[in-house]
């Protein structure tokens, strides 16, 4: 049995919280899709971490973790959070399966994206420069480098082919940055990479499946960012949406049960593209500070807004959504008011649908009015004590969207969670 859990908007809405949460109900976490683009903080015992390529079930010690096929792989990034989580007491080598089908993201990979992001000027994606965009290109393309690759003897020779082809489209940007230090790393960490249990993550997950073992798919990004569905061409290269789960793991469709989403209060993006309930006002920047909204990769300040229903209904429909968690909520305690996006209005008319395309035409959303709670909820624990204007809000999403938000978040703690 699977259950999935991912992103409901463009990514950073609490999924590493919520994962790190649900995971003594699971035997296996495994992410599959997105790399080191993905941040996702956990607070263990009061202290943050934030896990970029290791699932966020790491810090369980009866739960396995596994990096699947669809994910693209940092070996030096992956390294390093080796070392962060040791410090924390947990050998990152004991639960941590990587499926040998993984694409591994190599240093030029790195250089294209940063080539590639500069040549668009003020149309740039504003990518994480991981390398993302490229390591997906040389998978689709039929030109990448696998997890298995390396256990093979002539992987050396294989990279450098592959090395000597980027080069080409690298001069033809013009780009001539020094990128032997960042060999220099690579090569150290594929030497550890090689280290690790690389398995074949199709037949692993699918045993373990059939001897009654619970997954769960830890999304990465969110839904208004993947590849086919999300604000094109402002996404990220892979599919993030419940669809990715199957051919990111190599799991049937049948096998996957719940669908779990989540969402802020509110909404937030970083990067470029449109994002039709952004606040370009003092209210966006309070949001900004009490959500403490920065990047967990790249420290860049995200852009803030009020929840935005159309967006949301259409990544419940299109992941088959059976369940909402709510993050952030308490980033509204002190808020008179609150506004919802029910509808989008575009060249004069009013829809309820995602259009085809967000960035030619302007949208105006319509917003809904409504009275805030203003009211300390962190400390909460169960669902009667939350304050009535806060049940309205929720019941009020709920009726919308037709699907129940089960789990509220109200702090950056896994015990500050009360159930809905
Ligand atoms: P992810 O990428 O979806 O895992 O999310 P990020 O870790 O990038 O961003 C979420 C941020 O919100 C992190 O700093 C979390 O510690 C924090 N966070 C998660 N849930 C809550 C919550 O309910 N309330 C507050 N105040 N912060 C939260
Ligand atoms: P988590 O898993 C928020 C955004 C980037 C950029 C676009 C493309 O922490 O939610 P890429 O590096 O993939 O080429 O960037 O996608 N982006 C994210 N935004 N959270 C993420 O991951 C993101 N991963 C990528 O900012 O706009
Ligand atoms: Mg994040």
């Amino acid at each position: 049995m699977v259950d999935v859990l991912l992103g409901m908007q463009w990514g950073d809405e609490g999924k590493g919280k919520i994962v790190d949460f649900f995971a003594p109900h699971y035997d296996i976490i495994a992410r599959f899709q997105g790399g080191p683009n993905a941040g996702h903080t956990l607070y263990i015992k009061g202290e943050k971490i934030v896990l970029h390529q290791i699932p966020s079930g790491i810090f369980h010690e009866n739960t396995t973790n596994l990096i699947g096929n669809g994910v693209v792989l940092d070996a030096v990034t992956l390294k390093k959070e080796f070392d962060k989580v040791a410090s924390f007491g947990v050998d990152g080598k004991k639960n941590l399966y990587i499926a040998e089908r993984t694409h591994l993201i190599l240093p030029t990979h790195r250089a294209l994206d940063k080539a590639s992001e500069l040549s668009k000027g003020n149309e740039k994606i504003g990518s994480t420069l991981k390398g993302i965009g490229p390591a997906y290109m040389d998978k689709t393309g039929r030109n990448g480098l696998r997890v298995g690759d390396l256990l093979d003897k002539n992987f050396t020779t294989q990279y450098i082919k592959l090395r000597l082809k980027h080069q080409r489209i690298l001069d033809s940007f013009g780009f001539n940055e020094d990128i032997t230090e960042w060999e220099e790393e690579f090569f150290e960490a594929i030497e550890f990479l090689r280290s690790l249990k690389i398995v074949n993550g199709e037949y692993f997950i699918n045993e373990k499946i059939s001897a009654g073992k619970k997954v769960l798919a830890e999304g990465a990004q969110g839904s208004m960012l993947d590849v086919d569905f999300g604000t094109f061409p402002f996404v990220t290269s892979s599919n993030t949406i419940s669809a990715g789960v199957c051919t990111g793991l190599g799991i049937a469709p049948q096998k996957i049960k719940e669908v779990i989403g989540v969402t802020k209060a509110y909404c937030t993006r970083v990067g470029s593209g449109p994002f039709p309930t952004e606040l370009h006002d003092e209210t966006g920047e309070r949001l900004r500070k009490v959500g403490n909204e920065f990047g967990a990769t790249t420290g860049r300040p995200r852009r803030c807004g009020w929840i935005d229903l159309v967006a949301l209904n259409f990544a419940c429909m299109i992941n088959g959504v059976t369940q909402l968690v709510m993050t952030k909520a308490d980033v509204l305690d002190a808020f008179e008011e609150l506004y919802a996006c029910t509808s989008y209005g575009i060249e004069g008319k009013q829809q309820k649908m995602v259009p085809y395309q967000m960035t030619k035409l302007p949208i105006i959303p319509f917003l809904e009015r409504h009275k805030g709670w203003q009211m300390d909820i962190t400390s909460i624990k169960n669902s009667e004590s939350l304050p009535e204007e806060m049940k309205q809000y929720i019941h009020f999403i709920n009726e919308y969207l037709g699907v129940p938000i089960t789990y509220i978040s109200n702090g950056p703690e896994r015990e500050q969670i009360i159930k809905a």
